[in-house]
């Protein structure tokens, strides 16, 4: 069985649901055309430390969706939470309308094959090889034919523009430089043909140049594969220029979410000047006022 034909509508997901795809598009529990994910209420601690009090989030499907807030905020903790790698305390989170807070290890690992993770720093293996790293998942998941590894492999090579790198099959990670690094990441979190793909602060510690070289990595990914991008970015000039929706993360909830133009016009004065301190980018007019108490 080839690795595409183990995907496909998770168990447990109605063939009604999917098929009749948002009968009640208010309804988180089912299948929706345009929300991928839907968080509601998710609360978790680590000990005394209260760090999500509530997250209410939907993420749009195949959208560049992106994820701000301070550095602490509970971010990281939050995308952990989209694809099961953390236990919440209390909430739901509906990929497709399933809900994966009550699954066990064997469907969670399952369900985590529709999701691709980029980290920061590409969390290459230095002890493997380029094409050891990108079909890592492949050889975890499955007993694919070599050659279909190596096909597949190959394929992002080129498609990331990669493939007329001399030798770069048989490149190790530190003869590599940071952008191809990046893309060889990124080759690993596509190989398994994810639906949606997870940026953990992707532009950390780059210059502009080169994090706007990712930022068009990030957007022509969605685009050439297809995919729902979900990104954690606390870089505002990148952010207002990739993000379809954008959303912040303030003391444990989401305060603000919207599209570009949305949140440009927020009020919320956390949001203004989390922004505006950026110097990247000028906030609009608030175009809604928060009303007076009565
Ligand atoms: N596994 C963990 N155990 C205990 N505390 C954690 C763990 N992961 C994160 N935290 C705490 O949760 C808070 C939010 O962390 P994080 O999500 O990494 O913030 P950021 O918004 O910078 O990504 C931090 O105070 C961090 O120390
Ligand atoms: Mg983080």
């Amino acid at each position: 069985m080839s690795a595409a034909s183990a995907k496909g509508p998770p168990p447990g997901a109605p063939a009604t649901k999917a098929s009749a795809p948002d009968a009640n598009p208010s309804d988180p529990t089912a299948m929706n055309q345009r929300w991928q994910i839907r968080v509601r209420n998710l609360n978790k601690t680590f000990g005394p430390q209260h760090v999500l009090k509530g997250v209410d989030l939907d993420i749009e499907r195949g959208k560049t969706n992106i994820i701000i807030g301070g550095s602490g905020q509970g971010k990281s903790v939050l995308m952990k939470h989209l694809m099961g790698l953390l236990k919440p305390d209390e909430g739901q989170i509906w990929v497709d309308g399933v809900d994966l807070v009550p699954m066990g290890d064997v469907e969670i690992a399952r369900l985590r094959r529709k999701f691709g993770m980029v980290f920061q720093y590409a969390a290459l293996f230095d002890s493997m090889n380029v094409v050891e790293n990108i079909a890592f998942p492949l050889l975890e998941r499955y007993s694919l034919p070599r050659e279909e590894v190596m096909e597949r492999v190959r394929d992002l090579l080129r498609r990331l523009d990669l493939a007329d790198v001399p030798g770069i099959e048989q490149k190790f990670p530190a003869e590599l430089s940071g952008g191809q690094r990046k893309r060889v990441g990124l080759a690993r979190a596509l190989i398994d043909r994810p639906e949606i793909l997870l940026y953990d602060e992707p532009t950390t510690g780059l210059d502009p140049i080169a994090t706007k070289n990712v930022d068009e990595m990030i957007r022509r990914t969605a685009d050439q594969f297809n995919v729902t991008s979900v990104v954690i970015s606390h870089d505002m000039a990148s952010t207002f220029r990739i993000g379809d929706r954008i959303s912040m993360l303030y003391a444990g909830k989401i305060l603000v979410t919207g599209t570009r133009d949305e949140v440009l016009a927020s009020h919320q004065p956390e949001l203004r000047e989390f922004v505006e301190t950026s110097g990247a980018v000028v906030m609009g007019p608030a175009a809604n006022p928060p009303r007076p108490a009565p």
